[in-house]
């Protein structure tokens, strides 16, 4: 090694050395007070190696993706055993790119002839009236037609058995969220899109790591999403990922995540393809370099390399978030039991094993869900609800193309009657026995009270 390397490297030690120092002292926990701290729904769990990673990526200075975002997609390989892992910017461009992969110009070229046809514009997409705004979102950008479908009070999922009905000439996918880590039933849905010859994509975004009979949410479908924002089972800050199951996906995919491009040199690579001047492609002069090639109409949907240096800390962590999460969830569980007068828990199949998100609970009739919303509050104990409720009446979604299959009365229930609370690894047991005991101060005022209606109405034109 050259003195100069030999420096640079003494000193990045010596940097990375200091942050650790730094993380001790400057991340320090403070101590829970009951009625004082606040009790998140979610929040980013970490220590000094993801601060540590951070700073070396940050030291390296490449920036763009590159060794930790290759280190990470091939843990993610590992993890789902999948074809191929592409990590993007968040899980909305995750569920972008699996739409727009399946109307994707090239694809129908690199699909084999046995493989289900790419979608085209007016095809249909059946998909859960309760869901995240970008679980839809994609399927209307690519001019596709959404078919709502009613969901599960419990599950908080597809109700699936309504599926097939809801199967119309046009329809050509199936994209399914497992809501807040409680998977779908696949047995039912993998049936229907087999035999019906439909695509099958999962929004896994809150699911890292639950399973159905066995097998991972995430592998079911022929693609998959996930999202690493903070809230999520692992952070990057920013950050999605598609898992590739299915056959002759993976080059159209990688294309639209980059620009559309025909190439396939990573960052700041050139000629991996070994004739970069000697293609011939649609009606571009003959040898027209290959970096320039435009195959597909893509998007910039990669995250920077520090980014991933953060999500590759938190692999790491992984198994240890998921037990926690499920510890968590049954303490809350078990707890809440005593108010099933007035609360309906969480459903769970038992073919599933749930990696949870959050908590959810739907009030029943006779309690206001935002009189007990407020009372958590108040406590300081935060709450959410289950994302856009029933989709179809949000205000941006009041005049969109689509088709609703009979009726979403479930839906809407979820919509008026439940919210969650959390379940992420950085709660302590002593948090959760505080929120039990907000439920049981709550529970132990008269019913009359807690169902008086207190709302303030504000009209969005
Ligand atoms: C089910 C689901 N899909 C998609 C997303 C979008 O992920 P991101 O916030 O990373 O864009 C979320 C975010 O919470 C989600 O819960």
């Amino acid at each position: 090694m050259d003195p100069h390397t030999n420096k640079a490297q003494a000193l990045k030690e010596q940097i990375l050395g200091l942050v650790q120092e730094y993380y001790q002292v400057a991340h320090e926990k403070p101590a829970f007070v009951p009625g004082q701290s606040r009790v998140p729904y979610a929040g980013r769990v970490y220590d000094a190696r993801e601060m540590t990673l951070l700073a070396d990526s940050a030291l390296d200075f490449w920036l763009t993706a590159g060794p930790y975002a290759d280190r990470f997609e091939r843990r993610m390989r590992q993890f789902f055993g999948c074809r191929d892992f592409l990590l993007v910017n968040s899980g909305s461009s995750a569920n972008l790119l699996m739409l727009s992969t399946l109307c994707a110009p090239g694809l129908a070229r690199e699909l084999g002839g046995e493989s289900l046809p790419p979608l085209a514009p007016g095809d249909e997409v059946i998909t859960p009236a309760v869901t995240f705004p970008t679980t839809v979102a994609p399927i209307l950008q690519n001019r596709l037609v959404p078919v709502f479908v009613d969901c599960e009070v419990g599950t908080y999922n597809i109700n699936p058995r309504l599926i097939e009905d809801a199967i119309g000439p046009r329809t050509r996918a199936i994209f399914v969220p497992h809501t807040l880590g409680n998977p779908c039933d696949m047995e039912i849905i993998t049936e229907v899109a087999r035999r019906r010859g439909l695509w099958l994509l999962e929004d896994g975004c809150d699911a890292l790591g639950a399973t159905f009979n066995g097998q991972l949410a995430g592998t079911f479908g022929q693609m998959s999403s996930l999202s690493f924002y903070p809230a999520h089972h692992i952070t990057m800050g920013e950050g999605g990922g598609i898992a590739i199951n299915g056959f002759g996906l993976q080059k159209t995919a990688r294309s639209v995540r980059d620009w559309g491009r025909d190439c396939w040199c990573d960052p700041g690579k050139s000629n991996t393809c070994g004739t970069r001047f000697g293609w011939q492609c649609g009606e571009l002069p003959c040898g027209y370099d290959h970096k320039y090639v435009y195959s597909n109409i893509g998007y910039n949907l990669k995250v920077t390399d520090l980014q991933a240096a953060i999500g590759l800390a938190q692999t790491e962590k992984l198994e240890a978030f998921i037990a926690a999460r499920r510890r968590n969830f049954q303490r809350l569980f078990q707890g809440l039991l005593a108010h099933e007068d007035y609360l309906i828990l969480p459903k769970i199949d038992r073919r599933a094993n749930p990696s949870p998100f959050a908590f959810p609970i739907t009030v029943r009739p006779g309690v206001d869900r935002n009189r007990l919303v407020r009372h958590l509050e108040d406590a300081q104990i935060e709450t959410r609800l289950v994302f856009g409720g029933n989709i179809v009446r949000q205000p941006g979604f009041l005049n969109i193309e689509k088709r609703v299959h009979g009726d979403l009365t479930a839906s809407d229930t979820i919509m008026r009657d439940t919210f969650f609370i959390g379940v992420y690894p950085g709660l302590t047991a002593e948090m959760l026995d505080y929120v039990l005991d907000t439920f049981r101060d709550f529970f132990a005022v008269g019913r009359k009270q807690r169902s008086e209606p207190t709302q303030q109405v504000v009209t969005l034109i």
